[in-house]
């Protein structure tokens, strides 16, 4: 059962961007979930928030149309800078509309075997995303190597966020962890089992 979203912590432009069912409707199913609006949306993915815990730069890898970043911004009450790659060039549109004052952060790119990072976002962030791709090839070494990339772009206090919404892989990812050269520091589950791990730098 799902409940009722309670909008009265909202900013003022976030109550705006969320008010019209049909055109929030079209910016959650453009990130691929599909019904329920807004509150089905929250469902899936307000479980992310508690690890949010501080202000900082977020780089989402297959950011979407930065509906996300711009959610878990107003759920954590943190200020986030929003940095995407993704490879669907309308999503990347999308997201500079979503962020106007942060266009420049976002790029079509695909990351294809992770052995390019995006040319350009030269920074470190406080916050790197990935919602493991559900044909992503999660071998030992192939898969240990992408998140070696990725934690190289984290800041010393920042945080390595993999998502995985899909619960083949979840159960394939889990299979591996006994032998997994990360530690998993952080751990959160939503209500249909789609769950995030946490590695920090340090
Ligand atoms: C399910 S959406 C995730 C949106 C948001 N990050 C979230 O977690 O809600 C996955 C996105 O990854 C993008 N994507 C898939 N494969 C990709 C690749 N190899 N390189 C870059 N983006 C990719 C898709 O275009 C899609 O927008």
């Amino acid at each position: 059962m799902e409940k009722e979203v309670n909008h009265s912590n909202y900013s003022v432009s976030f109550r705006e961007l969320i008010k019209n069912d049909e055109h929030i409707q079209k910016i959650i199913e453009q990130n691929g979930v599909l019904g329920h609006g807004f509150s089905g949306w929250t469902n899936v993915r307000k479980f992310i928030t508690p690890l949010i815990d501080k202000d900082g730069s977020f780089l989402d890898i297959g950011c979407g149309n930065g509906f996300l970043i711009r959610c878990l911004e107003e759920w954590s009450g943190h200020c986030l800078i929003p940095y995407g790659i993704d490879v669907n060039r309308a999503c990347i549109e999308a997201c500079k509309q979503m962020f106007p004052t942060y266009a420049a952060n976002f790029r079509v790119m695909k990351m294809k075997g992770f052995k390019k990072f995006p040319s350009g976002l030269t920074k470190d962030f406080t916050y790197v995303y990935w919602a493991v791709w559900d044909n992503a090839d999660l071998s030992d070494r192939s898969f240990a190597s992408k998140i070696e990339l990725l934690l190289a772009r984290v800041k010393p206090d920042g945080k390595l966020l993999l998502a995985f919404y899909d619960l083949n892989m979840l159960g394939k990812i889990e299979s591996k962890l006994s032998s997994w050269p990360f530690m998993i520091h952080q751990r959160v589950r939503g209500p249909t089992h789609d769950t995030v791990f946490c590695i920090e730098k340090n």
